[in-house]
């Protein structure tokens, strides 16, 4: 089976966030499982860098403002389709904007193109390739499935995962006429979305097959409070909304390999982790003593709760447990934050950036690792954790509620507990789950159980995988003969 998946990022290429580790392990996954992933996606910078230019498989005079090419190569053991359009994608910053963040002003056509280039595809552009299915991932490639619905490839399958509902890639009625679609399109069943166009409305109403990344959260978006405006229409869909949880890589993320770490561990080797211990506490400033350390690895943004966070740092400190928190995002968490760092100086250490090496030190060497989400479509910081022997403390949400088992009597006592969930999402709470975690802490027998029985946890790609196969096949059965 071919599957041509259409996504913005992708590991180690190009990644923002967890759809990159996803869309990077996926294919890897579903190779052993007799699904040949081929990954359509821009060439930006550091993605044309990669590899050397042969003949294009396909060549645009004109897409999107610009000539562009479609080169297949294959890096890091992706099989790859890169969309070459310099005058799209060849700049400086970050895959959706510039360098101090502000949003590309030209992204509907960027991410357009992409789609468009993905519908061309799967209508057989490019000689010797036709895929059984189009695979795409949030609002950035969801245009692909309009294309596909509105063009030749209206008979192939194709699939959308939301990683993240909160993302739309909202435009002006105004871009309609450029997008190359038929006026049709422009219509409640199609692209338009609150008298503009809507991307991932767009790919919601023309996908097959709708997932997003954990049960519960497939849950919470059909209603009002975590739906974003689109649980109406997710609702219509709901027979065709499946949620699948995803995994992580467990080659990269081995604790026992990382070449990250200070020094490896395996579940029968947890005292070395104090080794990574020392270098986290070196590296934020923390004085050295047994009180456990909390960190933090993750976007500073309102969906991660970093502003419950900021506003109990006291509480957590008088706990008794020192933070490490990694991240970067809104300015203003950044300050709040910096600024619990200055007061409470030993116990609270910041690093303002993304680091992706610091942050396996810190799952190799901390004790926990706390994800305050509002809402959470999986999160893989606290899968990460699991493997790593990283306590996860989780608000009760979306995928958190879905991948973590609370440390309560039951769970402790039946040796089954993974971390620590707190619910209702707010500073009370989480401070209440700080104390629990302490007290634990405080056992060395009931915390390296909750660790060990972490780290024996199936976090690696093989069940969700073999769902979206399961998912495939049922998706090839619907076709037309
Ligand atoms: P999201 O995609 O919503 O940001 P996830 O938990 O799914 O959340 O994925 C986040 C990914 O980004 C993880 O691989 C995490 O380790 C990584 N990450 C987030 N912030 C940082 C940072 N400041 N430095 C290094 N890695 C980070
Ligand atoms: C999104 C979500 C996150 C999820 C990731 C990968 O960024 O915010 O919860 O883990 O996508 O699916």
């Amino acid at each position: 089976m071919q599957v041509l998946s259409v996504t913005p990022e992708i590991f180690p290429l190009i990644k923002t966030g967890g759809l990159a580790d996803v869309t990077g392990a996926l294919p890897i996954a579903l190779a052993g499982k007799g699904v040949a992933m081929r990954t359509l996606i821009p060439g930006y910078p550091q993605v044309m860098a990669a590899f050397k230019k042969k003949k294009a498989v396909y060549q645009y005079p004109l897409l999107q403002g610009g000539k562009a090419s479609i080169h297949a190569v294959q890096i890091a053991g992706l099989d790859l389709f890169v969309l070459d359009a310099p005058h799209l994608f060849d700049r400086p910053g970050g895959p959706y904007g510039n360098a101090t963040g502000a949003d590309w002003p030209d992204n509907w056509r960027r991410f357009a193109a992409l789609s468009q280039v993905g519908g061309d595809i799967a209508g057989g552009a490019i000689s010797g390739y036709q895929p059984d299915i189009v695979h795409a991932h949030d609002w950035q490639s969801a245009m692909a499935l309009a294309y596909m619905r509105y063009g030749k490839a209206v008979g192939v399958p194709s699939l959308i995962t939301v990683h993240n509902l909160a993302f739309q890639g909202q435009f002006g009625a105004g871009i309609f006429g450029e997008l190359g679609l038929p006026g049709v399109a422009m219509a409640l069943d199609g692209v338009e979305y609150y008298g503009g166009v809507g991307y991932l409305k767009a790919g919601l109403q023309a996908a097959w097959a709708i997932t997003t990344v954990s049960p519960t959260y497939a849950q919470e978006i059909r209603s009002p409070e975590f739906g974003m405006g689109l649980d109406g229409l997710i609702n219509m869909r709901a027979i065709d909304l499946h949620g699948i949880v995803n995994g992580i890589d467990v080659d990269i993320w081995n604790p026992e390999t990382d070449k990250h770490l200070v020094a490896n561990y395996s579940a029968e080797t947890l005292a070395a982790r104090a080794k990574n211990r020392k270098a986290v506490e070196d590296r934020f400033n923390l004085e050295s003593d047994d009180s456990p350390i909390v960190c933090v690895v993750s976007r500073l943004t309102w969906q991660k709760g970093m502003d419950i966070l900021a506003a109990v740092v006291d509480g957590i400190v008088a706990a008794g447990a020192r933070l490490a928190i990694l991240g970067s995002g809104d300015a203003g968490l950044e300050g709040a934050l910096l600024a619990a760092a200055a007061r409470h100086r030993g116990r609270i250490g910041v690093v303002v950036g993304y680091d992706e090496a610091l942050s396996h030190i810190m799952q190799g060497g901390c004790d926990a690792i706390v994800i305050p989400s509002r809402f959470e479509p999986c999160g893989l910081t606290q899968l990460y954790g699991l493997r790593y022997g990283c306590v996860p403390v989780v608000a009760r949400t979306g995928g958190l509620a879905d991948t973590i088992i609370d440390a309560n009597e039951a769970a402790i006592s039946a040796g089954v507990a993974t971390g620590f969930q707190f619910a209702p999402n707010n500073g009370g709470a989480l401070v209440h789950a700080i104390h629990r975690l302490v007290s634990a802490h405080a056992n060395p027998a009931v915390w390296s159980s909750i660790q060990r029985q972490g780290m024996k946890a199936d976090v690696s790609w093989d069940r969700s995988a073999e769902k979206y196969v399961e998912l495939y096949r049922l998706l090839l059965s619907k076709r037309v003969a």
